[in-house]
């Protein structure tokens, strides 16, 4: 088991480039089943989440290699449309799968997707989305059963602009014959992205990054290259860490758009943020202030996924801020360990609400999911003493080398095994 040792007190300065978005690269990596051809995906983050969709490509029969940040499917012989069980329950993204194997193949079968503990994480409105196309699905306790002789176009109405069941949506009905709306569709970052990959397959798509995104479905596919975006959360994590810790550094990589909610948070709490084109500088040397709520909503709100990494950032600001996660039930697991650092910080139910101390302190603490884990990496920055992070296997999954990262910027981590 390795675990990270970080002894805070040091400000971090410098410059650093930020990886591929792991919420970008993984339905990406489930579009390349939907055409016979070869795909190149570059700036793809070799985490564990996207190693285990190579596991998932691997075993439907496509051939995958892997140099650095590029990898390349060749999905041309797929011949399967099952999916084990244990790559399912590795990860929540499995699932996207389901979409892009019923569309290549007609058929699919697997069982329920597995991925961080954040409360209910139901699929009913990707099943609903793929019976509008035409999909019959059987749902056992085991898992689905999927049939579709052919996928025909139709109206998708998402109740809740749910990111996967968009991103599912899509991939089936580039598949269908016709024309399909999805309306109320996620407009993250990541699914702007996984349209301009489609494009590149020959897809006729648009509308991404707005609530109704229309699909011509139907035309022949055929190989493609891409550039994943950057990770605007790995982004906001570094960016928590300086708020943390102080310093002054340039994030390249990532575009300032996709972390405006998040470094309009910090400006408000006392930090200096530069951002243009190709860059975001954040700047903190004196104390913090407390903020107005922040209340987590899908994009263009503050991400869920920044929740608990701006939270580690604010422990110390003046005041007290107040939290409403509002996408996931369970989603404040970090709270008890940002706590035994010293954190002042009280839940009801979805509301959190953080009093600013001096300083928080060493501790023995656990990551439970990726997002927690990386605020207490980030706490630990600014923390007196040295801290010990256990629990890595949570971080590694969205996190390319966090502690390399962050010791470029002159903090004081290792990674223990
Ligand atoms: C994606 O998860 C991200 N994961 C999550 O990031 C992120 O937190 C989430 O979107 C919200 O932004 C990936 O992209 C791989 P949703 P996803 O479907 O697709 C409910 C991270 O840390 N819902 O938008 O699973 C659901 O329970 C991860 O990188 C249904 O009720 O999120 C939740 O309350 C964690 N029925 C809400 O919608 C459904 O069929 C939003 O979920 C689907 C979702």
């Amino acid at each position: 088991m390795s675990v990270f040792t970080i002894t805070g007190g040091s400000s971090l300065s410098g410059r650093l480039t930020i990886h591929g978005a792991k919420n970008s690269a993984l339905p990406i990596l489930a579009a390349t089943v939907l055409c016979p051809g070869v795909s190149v995906i570059h700036n793809c983050p070799p985490l564990s989440d996207v190693a285990a969709s190579i596991a998932i490509l691997e075993h439907l029969g496509c051939a995958v290699t892997q140099s650095g940040s590029t990898v390349t499917v060749d999905a041309t012989h797929l011949d399967r449309n099952d999916v084990p069980d244990e790559l399912m329950r590795e990860m929540r993204s499995s699932v996207i799968f389901l979409g892009a194997i019923l569309g290549r193949t007609g058929r699919a079968e697997m069982c329920y997707p597995g991925g961080c503990e954040l409360g209910p994480r139901p699929i009913d409105l990707h099943l609903s989305a793929l019976r509008s196309l035409g999909a019959g699905i059987l749902e056992g306790p085991d898992g689905l059963a999927c049939t579709a002789s052919s996928l025909v176009g139709g109206d998708i109405t998402l109740s809740i602009p749910s990111v996967g069941a968009t991103e599912n949506a899509m991939l089936a009905a580039v598949a269908a014959q016709g024309v399909t709306t999805i309306t109320n569709a996620a407009r993250e970052p990541e699914i702007v992205d996984l349209q301009d990959f489609l494009r590149t397959l020959g897809a006729h798509i648009s509308g991404a990054g707005s609530s109704v995104i229309t699909v011509e479905g139907g035309h022949p596919l055929h190989g493609g290259e891409h550039i994943v975006i950057g990770d605007r959360i790995v982004a906001c994590t570094h960016l928590a860490a300086v708020a943390a810790a102080g310093g002054d550094v340039e994030l390249t990589g990532v575009d300032y758009r996709h972390l405006s909610t998040v470094t309009s948070v910090l400006a408000e709490a006392g930090c200096h943020v530069k951002s243009g084109n190709d860059f975001v500088r954040l700047r903190r040397s004196g104390p913090l202030t407390c903020v107005r709520p922040i209340r987590t909503a899908p994009y263009p709100g503050f991400p869920t996924d920044a929740q608990a990494p701006i939270m580690a950032g604010l422990c110390t600001a003046r005041g007290a801020t107040v939290f409403v996660e509002t996408i996931f039930s369970s989603r404040y697991r970090h709270v008890d360990e940002l706590t035994r650092m010293g954190a002042q910080i009280r839940v009801e139910g979805q509301v959190a609400i953080v009093t600013g101390v001096e300083r928080l302190h060493a501790a023995r603490v656990v990551a439970h999911d990726l997002r927690g884990g990386a605020a207490l990496v980030a706490a630990a920055l600014g923390a007196e003493g040295t801290t010990v992070v256990e629990g890595l296997q949570h971080i590694d999954r969205g996190y390319y080398d966090l502690d390399g990262a962050l010791r470029s910027l002159g903090a004081y981590i290792e990674r223990i095994d």
